[in-house]
């Protein structure tokens, strides 16, 4: 006889203690303030300001019938183009076939993770989802602390110690830069000795350059260019191109890690079968280096780097810790200093510190610990975002040649980042 009980669902013992992140708290939070008639200033979410460049566009309105599933591995142009694009520009000698491509950059690393066996090491802070996708598989993962002197990046010196303490294990190494969350990125002379690491101990470098073509100055080096047999490069669209909902990303593998490469495509075809058809035509187009997409990519870095210093320069007067931005478009603000004066507030982790923020003075950041840092830092993470990218791609080619934008620029054409840079500043100063 079956009892009237509910239906056992027995959930995978891997996922507990995992939840969804600040990220969806935060943005839910603050629409609700936004529906009560509160003025919201969203520098939470890391998502591009930036419209998909037309061209990118017309080619996905072209290619809208493409309706077969591709290759598993993906659309031969698609990883021609981008072969020749990461050649081109981070100087290796890659093959269309040691390109695969995925829904997204984040799927293949899922898929990595699931293939590979072996200890992953990545840096705190660390973008948000390398270290639950390790906990889902049942992967250990070693965090490395990180110091304000070093960008906050995890440093050769740093993976040498933890290679010395046990050298056999197989280990892959995650290393993101331009980064997320600090917006830092590595020297040439760093990544050449972190290479020399990684050589010696035959660590998998994981390089994730979803952010490389927003290097600020456009002088972006990947570390496959020092260690090409033993790193996979990461990227895709979703940043640089302005198009994370279109779900395209790639990973390119040296030959010597082909087997690496079959595994995921085992996984792959088992799991989200190829990539959209219409979204692979539309995206050789972005990787084939016209000169539209230099004019747009040179817009683009010169909006984030006047806004991204424009922020720090004022909130480094109000005594807040924050590396210089190099890439990207996020901003990593250490409120340490006001430590003693938060607590008499009752105000003792980083979260209490993000929900005061967003409740008294409209602003939306995320706390360091969703990236791996101790709650009682007070570190956050400001994506300098909201602004209408349209407008500011239009009105920063509409500057006279030579001249670079200013402060003027920022207060003029991204008027909420120069009034969320006021408020937060004045609530720093009223605490
Ligand atoms: C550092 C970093 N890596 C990877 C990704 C994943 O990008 P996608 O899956 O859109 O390619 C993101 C997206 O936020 C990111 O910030």
């Amino acid at each position: 006889m079956l009892s009237n009980a509910p239906i056992p669902t027995v959930i995978n013992q891997n996922l507990f203690g995992l939840s969804t992140s600040a990220t969806v708290t935060i943005n839910e939070k603050s629409k609700l303030l936004e529906q009560q008639g509160k003025k919201v200033f969203k520098l939470g979410f890391g998502q591009s300001p930036f419209p998909v460049p037309d061209l990118v566009v017309n080619a996905l309105k072209k290619h809208a019938h493409e309706k077969d599933y591709l290759a598993v591995r993906g659309l031969p142009a698609l990883r021609e183009a981008i072969s020749n694009f990461v050649n081109h520009r981070k100087g290796i000698r890659s093959t269309p076939d040691e390109v695969l491509i995925g829904p997204g950059s984040k799927e293949l690393m899922f898929l990595l993770q699931l293939s590979y066996y072996g200890e992953i090491v990545i840096p705190a802070p660390s973008w948000v989802s390398y270290a639950p996708q390790a906990q889902i598989i049942g992967r250990s993962v070693t965090r490395v602390g990180t110091r304000i002197s070093n960008g906050l990046l995890l440093m050769p010196d740093e993976l040498e110690a933890i290679c010395a303490a046990d050298p056999e294990r197989p280990r892959l190494v995650i290393l993101n830069y331009p980064a997320n969350p600090t917006g830092t990125t590595y020297d040439q002379q760093t990544l050449m000795t972190m290479a020399e690491v990684a050589r010696h101990y035959k660590v998998i470098v994981l390089s994730d350059e979803i952010y490389s073509e927003l290097d600020h100055k456009g002088a972006h080096t990947s570390i496959a260019q020092f260690y090409p047999e033993g790193t996979i490069i990461s990227g895709g669209l979703s940043k640089w191109c302005g198009a994370g909902g279109w779900r395209l990303g790639f990973f390119v593998f040296p030959n010597g890690l082909k087997r690496l490469m079959q595994a995921m495509t085992i996984c792959a075809s088992e799991t989200f079968t190829s990539t959209s058809a219409p979204i692979q035509y539309a995206a050789v187009s972005a990787f084939l280096e016209t000169p539209e997409i230099e004019e747009y990519l040179g817009l683009v870095r010169r909006s984030l780097a006047v806004v991204g210093s424009y922020m720090r320069v004022r909130l480094q007067q109000a005594k807040v810790e924050i590396p210089q931005p190099q890439g990207g478009f996020y901003l990593f603000p250490d409120f340490g200093h006001y430590r003693d004066v938060l607590h008499r507030r009752g105000i003792a982790t980083d979260r209490d510190f993000c929900r005061a923020l967003l409740d008294e003075a409209g602003v939306a950041l995320l706390p360091g610990s969703d990236f791996g840092c101790r709650e009682s830092t007070f570190s956050t993470r400001l994506s300098y975002v909201d602004f209408n990218g349209r407008e500011v791609l239009e009105a920063c080619r509409a500057l006279p040649a030579g001249r670079e934008p200013g402060d003027d620029f920022v207060e003029t054409h991204c008027p909420k980042i120069a009034e969320a840079t006021t408020v937060l500043c004045q609530w720093l100063a009223g605490l």
